[in-house]
């Protein structure tokens, strides 16, 4: 089996800079990561994307719990297991953790349900190794929208216009899963800490596991 490696956390904590540097490190270690996203990441799941993330999008708490469940199960089926039985290291941007904390503390759905959820639309695809990159929800929006204004990302979506109240209970919600759960390993990713220094303490983690 290969290596399943998910990173996880609040609005504009810096997941994809931070992906894209550890998709490096293990191509100099001579492996390749195929490298994923949450919604996303095969046809019907980019088509549940956009109907997801679409700000002008209505919809009820529990449609969006099923649709984010729907995109994983599909994830799961045609990419993440087949890539990981022929040996392959993923990284996904986001995965069942997000779940957990948007939707169970973030909308206040019920957390056990969702993990029934879960534990159906995974299977055996649970992560080897969760990086939550742990960022104060103020700074980290703040990054994000800053990103949006300057053009160098994706439009506004439903989550980044909640209030920072809704934030706070997504950052408190991955901080309970990391203390549950083992896999889980929580990096300080608040501004004003370097992306060399945080990229610095994932290397250390992966040379730890042995890569
Ligand atoms: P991102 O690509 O900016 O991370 O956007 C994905 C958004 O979807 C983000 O705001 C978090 C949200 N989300 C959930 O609410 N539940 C989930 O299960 C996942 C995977 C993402």
């Amino acid at each position: 089996m290969g290596l399943f490696i998910t990173f996880e956390g609040v609005e504009g904590c810096g997941k994809s800079t931070q992906i894209a540097l550890l998709r490096d490190y293990i191509a100099k270690k001579g492996l390749e990561a195929l490298t994923i996203r949450e919604p996303g990441g095969t046809a019907i799941g980019e088509a549940i994307r956009q109907i997801l993330l679409d700000s002008k999008s209505e919809i009820g708490p529990m449609a969006e719990l099923l649709l984010y469940e729907a995109c994983r199960a599909e994830l799961v089926l045609m990419v993440i297991r087949p890539a990981l039985e022929a040996g392959k290291v993923v990284i996904s941007d986001r995965f069942m953790d997000s779940t957990v904390a948007y939707q169970g503390f973030g909308r206040g759905l019920d957390i056990k349900a969702i993990d029934r959820l879960n534990k159906l639309a995974v299977g055996e695809a649970v992560p080897d190794l969760t990086i939550l990159l742990d960022c104060d929800p103020e700074a980290g929006l703040r990054r994000a929208l800053a990103r949006i204004e300057n053009g160098k990302g994706p439009k506004e979506d439903r989550f980044e216009r909640e209030e920072i109240a809704f934030h706070t209970r997504v950052r408190e919600g991955f901080l309970s899963i990391a203390k549950e759960e083992k896999r889980v390993r929580v990096v300080d990713a608040s501004p004003p800490r370097e992306i060399t220094s945080i990229h610095a303490e994932i290397c250390d983690i992966m040379t730890k596991m042995g890569f």
